[in-house]
């Protein structure tokens, strides 16, 4: 069969309402052109984000009717720890609300202004923890990670040549290599089993401690077992395991690869840091038994552990995002390829060439699908990361909008629309316009900012 189905039936829906172009200008007018700042009441199909937008299961929502809110020992985290070591064999498992608070708590035990730590490329709030504590977090993506048309299969790999000399060259000052999968602020692309092999063995060299940011680390095994020579015939659950059995650690948002609305975790081997780790989860987060959830958070995730690593699921996961980027393409959109597992990231500088990265190519093309079809997406450049710490601005390397696909949300129908959309807005690429920012906060203006058009987009 051509068509690959949901494996699952909906057997409680949420209305969408429907809202005419019309109003849809008026809303984003009214809300000075910020994607963030819009109802998402007003928003038809949202792929702002994968991150805490999943669907539950039947089973995980009986799930949360068994948890056991004890203030310790609550047999729900027991259920929770037991899930995690399965696939995860660490030591120390501790729950945290979600995966910035795992990084928090990392990087403020093992990082300050002597540190540098380096990653294939740190996601946002990971870099941020880090700076937080005076280091540097330094990317070493492979050269192919950095090219949107680069074919190669594992554009997530860390540059293990660049990784030994950098460990060389800063000896004493790098307390951890992190590895993120997928990479997400590469486009989604996945880090191959070789490849954390690779880095596991300069780490031992070294002497210093892998961690991997693990939000998606069944979609990165799926894409091990779909691309790697040897893995054709390994279970999902073989794959990961292998991939943890390399590290000495990682941190978890469970809003994605979990299957849940909201949680995450630290986990480790090393006992002293684990100590350490727990004494700055009870200041900040909760009792090193819930961390920052509920005892109904922690059955909830155990159970979405288990289903994620269901193959008919991640065949259709990562089945359906290569859809959406194979009509894309087909009809002329650019994108970064191969296609991400969680998200279609389109090249909205090559789609829109009259536009300079400095009147925000990204912003133009994400208005234009809100206004046309109700869209919710996210411009990732200029805007995102063009302000630089002196005040001026720098265009990003790249001009992207993400098109985030939510687990188990959508269906078929809701990305077949997405792709219509996409038709009409490519029609009309050459009328779009550029954007200016008329207001901005300091830091992280993407969440806040005003914008304008340059001129009316889409008349
Ligand atoms: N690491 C990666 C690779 C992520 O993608 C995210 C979140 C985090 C860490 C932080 O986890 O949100 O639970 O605190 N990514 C979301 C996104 C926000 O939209 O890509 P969190």
């Amino acid at each position: 069969m051509k068509t690959i189905i949901e494996p699952f039936r909906i057997k409680s829906v949420e209305p969408i309402r429907m809202t005419t172009r019309k109003e849809r200008q008026a809303y984003i007018k009214e809300v000075h052109y910020n994607l963030f700042a819009l109802d998402s009441d007003h928003v038809l199909i949202d792929l702002l984000t994968d991150s805490g937008t999943s669907a539950m299961s039947a089973s995980q929502w009986a799930g949360i009717m068994r948890g056991d809110e004890s203030y310790a020992g609550s047999p729900s985290y027991h259920r929770f720890e037991h899930t995690i070591k399965d696939l995860m064999p660490f030591k120390h498992i501790i729950p945290t609300h979600q995966g910035r608070a795992a990084e928090r708590i990392l990087f403020s035990l093992v990082s300050d202004d002597s540190k540098l730590i380096p990653s294939n490329t740190h996601f946002d709030t990971t870099r941020a923890n880090v700076e937080a504590t005076g280091a540097q977090a330094v990317d070493l993506v492979i050269a192919e990670g950095l090219d949107p048309e680069s074919g190669h299969p594992f554009k997530g790999n860390i540059d293990l040549e660049r990784l030994d000399q950098f460990l060389i060259d800063n000896k004493g000052h790098v307390p951890l290599v992190m590895i993120t999968v997928t990479n997400n602020s590469g486009g989604g692309q996945p880090v191959s089993m070789k490849n954390i092999k690779g880095a596991r063995k300069i780490c031992d060299r070294h002497d210093i401690p892998l961690f991997l940011d693990a939000c998606r680390f069944a979609e990165n095994a799926y894409f091990i077992k779909l691309r790697e020579a040897g893995y054709e015939n390994a279970s999902v659950k073989d794959i990961v395991r292998e991939m943890f059995s390399y590290a000495d650690g990682m941190t978890m948002s469970a809003k994605k690869d979990a299957l849940v609305n909201i949680g995450g975790w630290l986990a480790m081997n090393d006992d002293a840091w684990a100590l350490k780790a727990r004494n700055i989860l009870i200041l900040t987060e909760g009792f090193p038994t819930y961390g920052g959830l509920a005892g109904r958070d922690l059955e909830a995730v155990a159970l979405g552990l288990e289903e994620v690593i269901d193959e008919d699921y991640l065949q259709y996961r990562l089945a359906s995002t290569q859809y959406l980027g194979d009509a894309l393409q087909s009809i002329g959109i650019p994108l970064i390829t191969p296609v991400g597992g969680h998200a279609v990231y389109v090249n909205a500088a090559k789609l829109l060439p009259h536009i300079p990265a400095l009147s925000y190519p990204g912003q133009a093309l994400a208005v234009a699908l809100y206004e046309v079809g109700g869209i919710r997406s996210c411009e990732i450049g200029s805007i995102m990361f063009g302000r630089q710490p002196d005040g001026s601005e720098m265009p990003a390397k790249m001009e992207l909008v993400r098109l985030a696909i939510p687990r188990r949300v959508y269906t078929q129908s809701h990305i077949d629309y997405v792709i219509e959309c996409f038709e009409e807005v490519y029609q009309g690429k050459d009328e779009l316009v550029g954007f200016e920012i008329t207001k901005e906060p300091p830091a992280l203006r993407h969440f806040t900012a005003h914008f304008a058009p340059l001129k009316p987009v889409i008349a």
